[in-house]
């Protein structure tokens, strides 16, 4: 008997295209509707072979997705949100992108595992450059962007607590999911959100949308090449996964040389258990970092270590339910400062 361990991690490669495809041919989205429904009835709604459609809902509930009773499917209660379009937590954007942009990138593990990443990446352009090539994918990547952090961006911005802090700078903050979620919690905050140029017009439709154009604002640059603008808070979410320490290590450092003595950073980050034992969400993400970016996971110690050597004091850590969590760093005060 294969262990269950075992089972899952050889067989998870059908329940991510099972998703996948139920997703693309609309039966989450019948079964978020009508509640439940028999295959006949839901290969009917849909005009899709029956027999093919069932096979895919057994594998679905084999792997828990589903409840089937009796020839009846319908979504297990804990799972609806996150394949309901409708709801922010869906992820089975996020689903297409493993289907569509990682699973090719595996081949390239093998030059990887021979002669290393830096050998076998040294004529690749730079991450943003590829993510970036055009303006659909600048769009693509920013609404995958949101649907991986608005939702929880509102459990961060309540664990920061920045009923203090009037300037929020938002440090790649992409079209704004954290900023959005800071300035609806706290009234007399602002943002501006430092990104490259491209990102503007995301940015501005979003605060158009949330209504947030006189406290949302937009600033074009390269953190590795302009200053960042001065205030008194500033949000890093999911900013120095992308990078090596010595390079996160020069973009603290500007965050602290650009914040104002008394003033905060927000790291917002996956964690890997202190062991790096798990979670496996982390794992793997991790080794699609290796892939995507430059950068890496990191345990919760290793965050408060590159704040640390950046300047900023009374490193904490604060955990969402969710997978991003938030790792603080404070500015002296002027008075107190080494
Ligand atoms: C992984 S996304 C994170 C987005 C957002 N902060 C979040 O938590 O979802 C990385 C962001 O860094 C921005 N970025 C990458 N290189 C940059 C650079 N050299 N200067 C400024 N922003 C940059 C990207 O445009 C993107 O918005």
């Amino acid at each position: 008997m294969i262990p269950a361990n075992l089972e899952r991690a050889v067989y998870g490669l059908y329940a991510t295209h099972a998703l996948h495809v139920a997703d693309g041919n609309g039966v989450f989205d019948h079964l978020v509707r009508h509640g439940g429904d028999t295959a006949g009835k839901i290969s009917a709604a849909l005009a899709v072979d029956e027999d093919t459609l069932e096979r895919l809902l057994l594998v679905l509930s084999s792997f828990g997705i589903l409840d089937a009773d009796d020839g009846h499917y319908s979504l297990a209660a804990d799972v609806r949100p996150y394949v309901d379009r409708e709801d922010p937590r869906y992820l089975m954007g996020f689903v297409g992108h493993l289907i569509g942009s990682t699973t090719e990138q595996f081949g390239r593990l093998a030059d990887y595992l021979e002669v290393g990443k830096a050998e076998a990446d040294r004529d690749a352009p730079a991450p943003f450059d590829t993510l970036y090539r055009d303006d659909e994918s600048v769009g693509r990547f920013l609404n995958a962007m949101w649907s991986l952090s608005h939702h929880v961006s509102h459990e961060l911005a309540a664990l920061a607590g920045l009923e203090d802090s009037r300037q929020l700078i938002d440090v790649g903050g992409a079209s704004g999911p954290f900023s959005v979620a800071a300035l609806r919690a706290f009234p007399r905050l602002r943002s501006t959100v430092f990104d490259l140029p491209q990102v503007g017009p995301h940015l501005a439709a979003r605060a158009a949308e949330h209504h947030l154009e006189d406290r949302l604002g937009f600033e074009a640059g390269d953190f590795f090449r302009d200053p960042l603008p001065a205030g008194d808070c500033f949000a890093f979410g999911y900013i120095l996964s992308d990078w090596d320490d010595e390079t996160c290590a020069a973009l603290l450092r500007k965050a602290y040389d650009a914040c104002a003595p008394g003033g905060r950073i927000l790291v917002m980050e996956r964690l890997f258990d202190d062991d790096r034992s798990g979670p496996p969400a982390a794992a793997v993400m991790n080794l699609s970092m290796h892939f995507e970016t430059q950068g890496r996971h990191r345990t919760a110690a290793e965050y408060l270590e590159l704040l640390r050597r950046a300047g900023f004091e009374q490193g904490e850590v604060r955990r969402s339910g969710g997978d991003k969590h938030l790792v603080i760093g404070r500015r002296a005060d002027r008075g107190s400062e080494r």
